[in-house]
């Protein structure tokens, strides 16, 4: 086994207070694309920039384009948890991880059994209107045709964050709150290009801090474990 590697495994065994953040690299070897790789949702051709497509502005102008989108790109049928969702729901029955902490928006940390996620970004699998706020079933948002319309008339909207729409606070505070008090902190298939998220890590005291991700990240040189491989075949190992 990889020496660093071995050095997480070692780390997570001696620990019963581990935190997890991630992101879209997390759900990549489920079949969902990330953002930023080469072939991610950011690089495919489309009539709109997908940042500008995910802002708030967009959604109330153009409803019709974002639920296009939505459909086309968000919305990925029969998705299932791989092996890193799944080996993390496992370390919280073990009583080893305290939560996970999640940038994505497609439930599958749920699927896999996990019960403390915060979803720092919201969740497709929620729906509500955005005029009277009441709840729908995401079913006819995802898998619907048009602008799905609430009974007062109001659009209803995806229950995640838009660009230009703050995070929730309380999900914010108690992610600050876990990765404070975490021993080990594992953060995963991120970029941490996005902010606030990305300066979640700021918030972590220890000198535990492991990053797995594919690619290099701006926060290479502050983590003590740096390993550059897929976050399945790492977590299968730990
Ligand atoms: P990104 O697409 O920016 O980054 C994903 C990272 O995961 C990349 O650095 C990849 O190298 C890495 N990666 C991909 N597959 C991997 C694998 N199998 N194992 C390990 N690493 C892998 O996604 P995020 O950092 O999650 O926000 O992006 C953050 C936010 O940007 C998203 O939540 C979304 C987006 O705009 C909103 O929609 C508000």
């Amino acid at each position: 086994m990889d020496q660093a590697i071995a050095q997480l495994k070692q780390w997570i065994a001696e620990s019963d207070n581990v935190v997890f953040f991630g992101g879209a690299g997390v759900s990549t070897e489920s079949g969902i694309p990330d953002f930023r790789s080469v072939d991610g949702l950011y690089h495919q051709k489309w009539k709109y920039p997908p940042e500008e497509i995910l802002s708030a502005t967009f959604f109330s102008r153009h409803p019709d384009e974002y639920y296009r989108f939505h459909r086309e790109k968000l919305v990925i049928d029969g998705v299932k948890p791989n092996r890193a969702h799944l080996r993390l729901a496992k370390l919280e029955q073990e009583g080893k991880l305290r939560a996970v902490i999640t940038q994505n928006i497609d439930g599958l940390h749920q699927a896999a059994g996990s019960k403390n996620v915060l979803e720092l970004h919201g969740s497709i699998l929620r729906a509500y209107c955005s005029r009277c706020r009441k709840p729908y079933s995401a079913e006819l948002m995802n898998h619907g045709e048009g602008v799905p319309r609430c009974d007062c008339g109001g659009v209803i909207r995806p229950d995640i964050v838009l660009y230009e729409e703050p995070l929730d606070e309380d999900v914010m505070m108690r992610a600050i709150h876990y990765i404070r008090a975490a021993d080990v902190l594992i953060i995963g298939g991120t970029s941490l290009n996005v902010y606030p998220a990305a300066g979640l890590i700021r918030y972590y005291r220890g000198e535990k801090l492991a990053l797995v991700n594919l690619s290099e990240t701006p926060y290479d040189s502050y983590a003590n474990l740096v390993i550059h491989q897929k976050i399945g075949d790492v977590f299968s190992q730990i």
